[in-house]
C-alpha cells in the first residue's frame, strides 16, 4: 500500500459559529460524564485498588472529573507481567499491522476532536485552541510515527560484503514505562506511547496524578480500536509507583517527560543494577526548561512584544517550550517593558470552558510555588503588572499574569522554572550581552530571537543553545514533523519528539550476516 505524505492536523477556528458551537455540545456532554471511577488495565483486565486518585478541575477544585484506581508498589510486579506476557506475540505482530493500529487511534481521536478537548478544558484547564493544539498534536504523533515506522521497517540494506547476505534490522526492547507530565495529558502521554509500541515494545503507562482521567480516555480508545490486551497497561499512580516501576528489572527503558528534579532521580535509579537484571535501561528524558527570547534593538517591535506574550503565558506559561525570560537591548528597553505590561494588563483571565485566555495553574500545590515567586520578584524586579492571585468564588487557582522588569541575569526569576504566568525582563547592554545572558542557564530546551539583522539571526543560529530556536517567531507551538522537539543540558536528553530518529531511540538494532 502506499501512503500519503505527512500534513499537520489542521487547527480548529472557534470564531467560526460551527466549530464554536460544537466545542460547547462537547463541553455539555463531557460534564455529564464527569466524576466516574476508572480501575486500573492490565492485561486487559480492570483491577479496583483500595486506594484513589481523585481529579479536580483547577477552575474549580470541588468538581471531580474522574475517581482512579490508584497503584502503589505492591502493583508493579503484575503491571510489569502483564506488559512481559503480551511482549511474546506483540513484538512479532509486523511493523505495518502495527502501525495500522496508530492510524485507526488517529481517525478515532480526529473523529471524537471535540470530546477530547473538553476533557483537557476540565481536567487540566486549557482553554479552547490550547486544548486543539493538544489533540492535534496527539494525531499528529500517532499518523506521524506510523509513517516513520513504516520507513523504519523499509530501512535500505547496509553494505553488501561480497559473499554474504547482509541485514540490519531494527526491533524493539521489551517492556517500558512511560511516565508522562499533566500539561501535555494527551499528546505526550499518547506520543511516547504511540513510539513505544509502534516499535513493538510494550509498556506500563503511568499518567501524572493531575491528569488521568485523560489517559484513561486514550487507553479505553486503544481497546476499542482492538489493540490487543496488556500491549499497554494503565496504571494510576504517583512517585511510589513511578520510581518502583523505573526499578523493576524488567523494565528495559523509561519514556519520561517532566521535571528536571524527577528526571534526575529517574535517570540514577535506572543506572543502578537490580538483582535479576539481564540489560542495561534506557532512559528517554525530556525535562525542563527556562526558555528565553532575545529582543534586539532592530527588531519589529509589535512582532516581539506580540511574540514574547503568547510565549509566556498561553496556558498561563505552563509549557516547558513557554518564554519566561526575555532579554531585551537597553536602546529600547523602556518602550518595550511599556508595550508588553500593556498587551499583557489585557489578557482576560477566567474558567477555560468559557475560553478565557488566562486560565488556572494546575493545583494548589502550583498555586503556593507560583505565589512565592511573587514574592521573590518583589525583591528581585519591578512588576509592571500582575504580581496578585485573582480570587474567584469556585476557589480556582488562578494568577494574574505578571510581568517582572529589570531582573538580574543571575536572580532566581531568571535562572529557575517557575512553569507559570511569571516573565522576568532581563536588559543588556548589547548583542553578545543578550546572547550570554541567554545561555547563562543550565537548561537549553527553546529559544527564540527577534532582529531585523541577517547576521544576529545567523550568529544566533550558531551560538544560541538550546534545542529549538525559533527567529522571529514564539518559542512555544512546535509542529510535529517540521519542528522535532526537545532541549539541550538539564533540558533532557535531546530525544526530538516528532522527528525522523526518535523511533530508533525505542529500538535496537540487530546486524545481521549470512553466508550465501
Ligand atoms: P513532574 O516531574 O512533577 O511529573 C512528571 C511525571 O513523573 C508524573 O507522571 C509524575 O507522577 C511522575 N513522577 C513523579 N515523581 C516520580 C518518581 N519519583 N518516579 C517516577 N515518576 C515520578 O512534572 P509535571 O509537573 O507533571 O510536568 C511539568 C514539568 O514537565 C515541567 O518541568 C516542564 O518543563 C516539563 N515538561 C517538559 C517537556 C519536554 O518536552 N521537555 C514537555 C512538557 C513538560
Ligand atoms: N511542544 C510544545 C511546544 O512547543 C511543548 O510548545
Amino acid at each position: 500500500t502506499t501512503h500519503a505524505p505527512f500534513t499537520n492536523e489542521p487547527f480548529l477556528d472557534f470564531s467560526i459559529s460551527e466549530d464554536k458551537q460544537r466545542m460547547e455540545e462537547a463541553l455539555a456532554v463531557i460534564e455529564s460524564d464527569l466524576g466516574q471511577t476508572y480501575n486500573l488495565v492490565l492485561g486487559g483486565r480492570t483491577i479496583a485498588t483500595t486506594s484513589q486518585v481523585v481529579s479536580t478541575n483547577p477552575a474549580r477544585p470541588s468538581q471531580v472529573i474522574g475517581i482512579h484506581a490508584k497503584a502503589e508498589a505492591k502493583h508493579v510486579d503484575l503491571a510489569v507481567a502483564s506488559a512481559q506476557a503480551a511482549f511474546d506475540s506483540w513484538s512479532r505482530v509486523p511493523m505495518s499491522e502495527r502501525a495500522d493500529f496508530l492510524v485507526l487511534a488517529a481517525a478515532h481521536i480526529r473523529s471524537h476532536q471535540f470530546e477530547f478537548c473538553a476533557w483537557l478544558t476540565y481536567e487540566v484547564g486549557k482553554n479552547w485552541a490550547e486544548a486543539d493544539a493538544d489533540v492535534g498534536e496527539t494525531i499528529d504523533f500517532l499518523e506521524f510515527y506510523a509513517l516513520e515506522a513504516r520507513r523504519l521497517d523499509a530501512a535500505r540494506p547496509p553494505i553488501q560484503l561480497p559473499g554474504e547476505r547482509n541485514r540490519l534490522r531494527y526491533v524493539p526492547l521489551g517492556v517500558g514505562a512511560v511516565i508522562p507530565p499533566w500539561n501535555f495529558p494527551l499528546a505526550i502521554m499518547a506520543g511516547m506511547t504511540a513510539a513505544s509500541i509502534v516499535t513493538g515494545n510494550t509498556v506500563v503507562l503511568k499518567p501524572s496524578p493531575d491528569a488521568p482521567t485523560i489517559a484513561a480516555k486514550f487507553v479505553a480508545l486503544l481497546e476499542e480500536i482492538g489493540l490487543p490486551a496488556g500491549v499497554v497497561n494503565l496504571c494510576v499512580g504517583g512517585p511510589e509507583f513511578g520510581s518502583a516501576l523505573v526499578e523493576h528489572p524488567q523494565v528495559r527503558f523509561i519514556a519520561f517527560t517532566g521535571s528536571k528534579a524527577v528526571g534526575l532521580q529517574i535517570h540514577e535509579r535506572a543506572a543502578k543494577t537490580q538483582p535479576g537484571q539481564h540489560f542495561i535501561k534506557r532512559t528517554i528524558l525530556e525535562l525542563g526548561g527556562k526558555d528565553g527570547i532575545i529582543v534586539d534593538a532592530d527588531c519589529d517591535l509589535d512582532l516581539a512584544v506580540e511574540g514574547v506574550a503568547v510565549s509566556a503565558f498561553g496556558f498561563s506559561g505552563q509549557k516547558c517550550s513557554a518564554c519566561s525570560r526575555v532579554i531585551v537591548d537597553q536602546s529600547i528597553y523602556n518602550v518595550f517593558c511599556d508595550r508588553l505590561a500593556e498587551r499583557v494588563a489585557k489578557i482576560e483571565s477566567g474558567d477555560p470552558a468559557k475560553n478565557f485566555y488566562g486560565g488556572p495553574v494546575i493545583n494548589e500545590v502550583a498555586h503556593k510555588r507560583v505565589l512565592n515567586y511573587l514574592s521573590v520578584a518583589e525583591t528581585e524586579g519591578r512588576i509592571l503588572t500582575g504580581g496578585n492571585a485573582i480570587n474567584t468564588p469556585e476557589g480556582g487557582y488562578f494568577i494574574a499574569p505578571t510581568v517582572v522588569a529589570d531582573v538580574a541575569p543571575n536572580a532566581r526569576l531568571a535562572l529557575e522554572e517557575i512553569f507559570g504566568p511569571v516573565l522576568a525582563v532581563i536588559k543588556s547592554k548589547d548583542f553578545d550581552d543578550a546572547l550570554a545572558i541567554a545561555n547563562n542557564t543550565e537548561y537549553g530546551l527553546t529559544g527564540a530571537i527577534y532582529t531585523s539583522s541577517r547576521e544576529k539571526l545567523d550568529r544566533a543560529s550558531e551560538e544560541f543553545q538550546v534545542g529549538n530556536l525559533y527567529l522571529n517567531r514564539k518559542c512555544t507551538g512546535a509542529m510535529v514533523g517540521a519542528h522535532p522537539f526537545g532541549g539541550f543540558n538539564m533540558s533532557g536528553t535531546d530525544s526530538k519528539a516528532g522527528g525522523p530518529d526518535y523511533l530508533l531511540l525505542f529500538t535496537q538494532a540487530k546486524s545481521i550476516a549470512e553466508k550465501v
